[in-house]
């Protein structure tokens, strides 16, 4: 059994929204990677805790590792064209529509071969971990066809099991009409509902469905048939909602029972009453509407109603080009308004919660697994506080340096 003792650190974890306990003088025991016990270190630990393997944490600051619950950071080509198109006055969608933006991104991971998008993937997952994240959602969604969204979940399954990362699979065919259904979008709801879930949940990688509900992608209806499917057969529920257009979709979400509901710029006063009701999650992705110069989400208005929120980088080669959670809780707070306990909240506890891994990571607690960060800073605000400055000064999974 290997056995180490973290101490001498500033432990902040959270307890609920916006509830962080703080260790002062903290240490964590662990045992074979998960978490014997965290607390205040007294000379009689130390004594009982002698002969360990003892790590001297320097009075350092000391927080979960990040969970980034919303990303499509397993992708090919860049699209820094269309970044430049959009600096330029053209629309997000407007580009789609045209047949680029993610449609560009189809025709990538098409070209490329299981190994070379797995390489580059796993290039990008690796500096996000270096930022801090030690737990990671992946959708697919560059595929549009069965054999290609199965190709990108094999590609996202083996990230996880070659990476110290826990990554968590979510199936996003419903990502965008594809071309050769541009003129009759049902026939394609169509097959998503009669093949592709079929062949997704055989498959066994995939936790989680998730659609882009959006004007001129999929409708409330559209996405409706389909995440009823997906619940049928046993998916757990996202919904891109509310990201461009208020469309209703973060009712969509409370009416489906979603997990989450994420982006969620333009949802409603009524849509974010009934997530409240539903206990839907919002995930709420502040570097995207950064990205798309479009205001944040209200953060606030959703605390305020009750709504767990989580925050998340949504890394992707078109909206967003985020890697970095350190960077979202800073907008969570500077443009958001949360606080810096509400933020790390976000970025971790209900992070978890929102693909499911709370048992496992989102805190430091017994039992959870030893991920943590340590800050070269006085107190998780510090992130916000130096505003994207390198603020990392390792990163811990399952009691291992890994960055
Ligand atoms: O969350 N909105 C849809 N999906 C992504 C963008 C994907 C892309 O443009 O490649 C998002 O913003
Ligand atoms: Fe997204």
């Amino acid at each position: 059994m290997i056995r180490k003792l973290f101490f001498n650190a500033r432990i902040f974890t959270p307890t609920s929204q916006g509830n962080v306990e703080l260790y002062p003088k903290g240490y964590i025991l662990v045992e074979n990677g998960r978490i014997v016990s965290v607390g205040e270190m007294d000379n009689r630990q130390r004594l009982l805790l002698d002969g360990l393997h003892e790590i001297d944490l320097c009075g350092a600051t000391v927080i979960p590792g990040f969970v980034d619950s919303h990303t499509h950071s397993c992708f090919g080509a860049t699209r820094e064209s269309e970044f430049n198109m959009r600096l330029g006055g053209k629309e997000y969608l407007d580009i789609l529509k045209a047949g680029g933006g993610i449609l560009s991104s189809v025709r990538s991971v098409e070209s490329l071969s299981e190994q070379e998008l797995f390489t580059i993937s796993s290039i990008r997952v690796n500096q996000m971990l270096v930022n801090g994240t030690t737990t990671l959602e992946i959708k697919s969604g560059y595929g549009l066809s069965t054999e290609l969204e199965l190709k990108m979940l094999r590609v996202i399954d083996r990230i996880g099991r070659e990476m110290p990362l826990d990554i968590v699979p979510t199936f996003m065919g419903a990502h965008a009409v594809p071309p050769q259904f541009k003129g009759n979008p049902d026939e394609y709801v169509n097959i998503v509902i009669n093949d592709m879930l079929k062949a997704v949940k055989h498959q066994r990688i995939a936790k989680f469905f998730d659609v882009f509900c959006e004007e001129g992608v999929f409708s409330i209806e559209q996405s409706r048939r389909m995440l009823n499917a997906a619940a049928a057969s046993g998916f757990k529920l996202k919904i891109h909602a509310d990201e461009v257009h208020s469309m209703g979709g973060a009712s969509l979400a409370a009416e489906v029972g979603a997990h989450s509901a994420e982006h969620l710029l333009a949802a409603s006063d009524e849509g974010i009453s009934a997530m409240a009701r539903a206990g839907t999650i919002a995930v709420l992705l502040p570097a995207t509407a950064l990205s798309l110069r479009k205001p944040f989400a209200r953060a606030r208005k959703m605390i305020d109603a009750g709504v767990k929120v989580a925050l998340a980088t949504d890394c992707n080669p078109g909206s967003c080009y985020c890697q970095s959670m350190p960077f979202v809780f800073m907008l969570g707070v500077l443009g958001m308004n949360m606080s810096g306990d509400e933020a790390l909240t976000a970025c971790t506890l209900n992070a978890a919660r929102a693909i499911g891994k709370e048992r496992d990571v989102g805190s430091l607690e017994a039992g959870k697994k030893a991920d943590f960060v340590v800050l070269d800073c006085d107190s998780p605000a510090g992130l916000a506080y130096r505003l994207g400055s390198p603020v990392i000064s390792s990163v811990y999974k399952m009691g291992e340096a890994v960055a």
